[in-house]
């Protein structure tokens, strides 16, 4: 049941530093190594894997684009990631050491099972990230990890997204073992910062009240825009994505880079734009880019709501509201500049009269293609 909150959604918001939690358990075996599910891939299938394409669609896609930057920065062999719905029309080039990943909260999505299907054909090996035990897209796969997030009633996905990002950060980090590519102790590195999450996003979720009332404020505006660079792109996409089903909000997600070439052309006087800036340590340059982006856009009206790192002092005075989440390594920043925006879209949605579990038009396991 909903246990006091007014609907599904913000309760599981609020679980995810628990989903996040029991994703992480148990999956770090005494001798170091990674424990997955229902492998039944050997470690040499996985040692011969030369090219990993992630197949998934809305949210479950966006986890798939994170998890494109974090397997090809640690695993270093190339990742695309794909919408379910356009790999199997397009004749993608698959052989038996390609590893498909397929991403799905449901297991039932009928067009990322259809393109699992398809990548065996083409005898590619198929890993599934799921969260519901025993559906489909488990059972067709020959690898399983699943997320512990519990059911996810709300038609929006939060938690199941939190937790395939984790989910994909595994798998990234096995193969990056069992490749000789990362060492023990660097993944037990990787893993000791996952660990630290889920008080970080229970960091985030405890000073949300600002970001109530900034969406109580944003509830008339005619469309939003988010930016984002690197692994904040997706999330820029997240962002979007649950604007539009649960606001019914005009509301787009660009990489920041992109703006010049287009987009920027949208920005009017007021214009909300969300921009989920990268960490100011680490990805340093791709810092500075991206508060000159934030300039452009506020020069030309724009009213500016900035997720930023605590300390990044940068971007406070192109900021009209700052957002600060806990400091956290640049690949796992999603795990935290998701957050406010599903707080965003529930609390826009909500002062818009919207049912926020049951948006329109919307199923929450789509089983025709
Ligand atoms: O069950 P799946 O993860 O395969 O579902 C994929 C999408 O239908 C799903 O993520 C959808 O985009 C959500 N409504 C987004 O909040």
């Amino acid at each position: 049941e909903k246990g006091g909150y007014d609907y599904f959604m913000a309760k599981e918001i609020d679980e995810q530093p628990r989903a996040v939690a029991d994703t992480l358990l148990g999956r770090h075996t005494e001798n170091g190594d990674l424990a997955l599910d229902e492998v039944r891939l050997t470690d040499q299938d996985l040692r011969d894997v030369d090219k990993v394409f992630i197949v998934a669609c809305g949210t479950a896609y966006h986890a798939g684009m994170v998890a494109k930057y974090a397997i090809e920065h640690w695993v270093r062999i190339p990742c695309e990631v794909e919408l379910a719905s356009e790999f199997r029309y397009r004749d993608p080039v698959l052989d038996r050491s390609t590893l498909v990943v397929a991403i799905s909260q449901s297991g039932e999505t009928m067009d990322t099972l259809m393109a699992l299907r398809h990548a065996k054909e083409q005898k590619a090996r198929v890993l599934a990230i799921c969260n519901t035990n025993g559906s489909t897209i488990p059972r067709e796969s020959d690898a399983v990890l699943y997320t512990h997030c519990g059911p996810e009633i709300a038609v929006a996905s939060t938690k199941a997204f939190l937790t395939q990002l984790v989910a994909c950060y595994l798998v990234g980090l096995h193969l990056a073992q069992v490749r000789g590519v990362m060492y023990a102790d660097e993944v037990g590195n990787v893993l000791a910062q996952l660990q630290d999450m889920p008080a970080k996003i229970q960091t985030v979720l405890d000073g949300m009240e600002p970001v109530r009332e900034l969406a109580r404020d944003l509830a008339d505006s005619k469309s939003v825009l988010f930016i984002g660079r690197h692994v904040g792109y997706p999330v820029a996409l997240e962002g979007a994505l649950k604007l539009k089903e649960l606001a019914y909000m005009h509301a787009e997600g660009f990489a920041a880079g992109e703006l010049k070439h287009g987009p920027i052309a949208l920005i009017e006087p007021g214009t909300p734009v969300v921009c989920v800036v990268p960490s100011a340590r680490g990805r340093g340059v791709l810092n500075d880019k991206i508060v000159s982006n934030i300039q452009e856009v506020r020069a030309r009206g724009a009213r500016t709501i900035v997720i930023a790192e605590e300390g990044d002092d940068a971007v406070a005075p192109f900021a009209d509201h700052l957002i600060y989440v806990p400091r956290t390594p640049t690949l796992l920043a999603p795990l935290v500049t998701t957050v406010p925006l599903q707080v965003l879209a529930g609390e826009i949605a909500t002062a818009r009269g919207n049912d926020v579990d049951q948006p329109r038009n919307l199923a929450k396991s789509v089983t025709v293609e």
